[in-house]
């Protein structure tokens, strides 16, 4: 049976960057994630990093890339009745956002945990949980067909929504919050330019869009689709007139097409597991909590989870003190609660929910209101751009 200090589940990019904080910090982590590294490395989903995430990956040493290739952004456009507001981020909070894709931060991370060999183990399947509820809890799973045991002192679930780490925890144990939206986010990446040097996110009675980078010559767009929708029901054509008919015309008439890269649809919801620690399990990241991607916090909120749990466990390596370990759950969950509300009213304030005209009516007031308002502008900057850490 081998051993380690911390077994990780999952090398999304909260599993890889706890590795590599705890290695940093002489803790012995293992990693077992059920996909193969090149699955993992070309999956395409976030790409908007708050400065706190930023700091967190120059303390990992995986900032090299980020700094070079990531668009810092001082701001953001909301368009809406056929014109812009722009929400000037660095302005009204002093602080600024950075554009850099999640598939690439993905490459950084597993190209920094492979020079410790063994350290992540690819396509493992069946891991099973034990003991997570005493002291001495294992973890066990198939690898290149045997079945093999991990003990540990810890277990990090950080497996992501459909993963098998928040499922361990009996129902009865643990309180669950969810809120399904009743849409879907069409996304497509194409090699054009973006139509604009900043995110535009835009309500029209279409539906909502967003118009997103990775870089200087590739772009990502999304339109709100139904949920029942099929890709194959979305040719790239048909995306962008849709898309173009949601946007203000000076944006519309300067955009670029070409030929999708990648078209996916993923449905939105809100998810919150109270408590994020069960005995030596820690849920981190996806599998404690999903926001709608609105507000851009998913990603930075599993890299938020991940610097508090490292601190306790480099705390407890270092002095023998489960102090921090066990503040854990309550600390992460005042951020995650705070971004939960913030994706929340961002996704209401800007989709199109229903046929219904008061509710219309008040969308429009409250865009009206933000667009007059510095206070109303100034409160999505803040929440926008993350509170930064006590
Ligand atoms: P995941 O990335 O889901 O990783 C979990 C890992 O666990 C995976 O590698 C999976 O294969 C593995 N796994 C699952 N089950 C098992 C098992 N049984 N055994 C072993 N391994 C397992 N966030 C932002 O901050 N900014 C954005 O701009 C943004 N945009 C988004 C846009 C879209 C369209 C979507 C869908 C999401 C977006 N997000 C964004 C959210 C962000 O992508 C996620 O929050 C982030 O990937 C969470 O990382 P994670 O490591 O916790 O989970
Ligand atoms: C993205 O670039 O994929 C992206 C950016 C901002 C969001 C959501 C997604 O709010």
């Amino acid at each position: 049976m081998r051993s380690t200090q911390v077994a990780i589940v999952g090398a999304g990019p909260s599993g890889l960057l706890l590795a590599q904080l705890l290695s940093r910090n002489g803790i012995d982590a293992i990693v077992l994630e059920r996909r193969s590294r090149d699955y993992v490395q070309a999956r395409i989903r976030a790409g908007l990093l708050e400065w706190t995430t930023v700091e967190l990956l120059q303390e990992a040493g995986v900032a090299e890339r980020v700094m070079r290739d990531g668009l810092v952004h001082d701001g953001f456009d909301v368009a809406f009745a056929n014109g812009c507001h722009r929400i000037d981020l660095k302005g009204l909070t002093g602080r600024s956002v950075l554009v850099y894709g999640q598939t690439e931060l993905q490459k950084d991370l597993v190209q920094a945990r492979a020079s410790d060999p063994g350290a992540v183990l690819w396509e493992v399947a069946d891991v099973v949980l034990h003991d997570w509820d005493t002291r001495a809890p294992r973890v066990s799973y198939t690898h290149a067909g045997a079945r093999h045991e991990l003990r540990c002192d810890y277990i990090a679930g950080c497996d992501g929504y459909h993963g098998v780490s928040r499922a361990a925890v009996p129902p009865q144990q643990r309180l669950q919050f969810e809120r399904v939206y009743p849409f879907g986010w069409l996304g497509l990446l194409a090699d054009v330019p973006p139509l604009h040097e900043e995110l535009v996110y835009a309500h029209h009675e279409r539906g909502f869009a967003l118009c997103s980078m990775r870089s200087r010559g590739r772009s990502r767009y999304y339109v709100q689709c139904s949920l029942g929708d099929k890709v194959q029901q979305w040719s790239d054509s048909r995306f962008w007139d849709e898309l173009a008919a949601r946007l203000p015309e000076r944006y519309a008439g300067r955009l670029v097409t070409g030929p999708s890269l990648e078209k996916s649809i993923a449905p939105l919801r809100s998810l919150v597991t109270e408590p994020m620690q069960f005995g030596r399990l820690f849920l981190v990241g996806d599998a404690a909590h999903i926001v709608p991607p609105t507000g851009a916090k998913g990603l930075n909120l599993a890299a938020a989870d991940v610097r508090v749990l490292a601190r306790g466990l480099v705390e407890f390596y270092r002095t023998g003190s489960t102090t921090l370990v066990d503040e854990y759950s309550h600390r992460a969950l005042r951020r995650v609660w705070q971004a939960t509300r913030f994706s929340w009213w961002f996704t209401t304030l800007l989709h199109r929910f229903s046929a219904d005209p008061f509710a219309q009516r008040l969308q429009s007031a409250e865009l009206e209101y933000l667009a007059r308002s510095s206070a109303a502008s100034r409160t999505v900057a803040e929440n926008y751009v993350g509170p930064s850490f006590d």
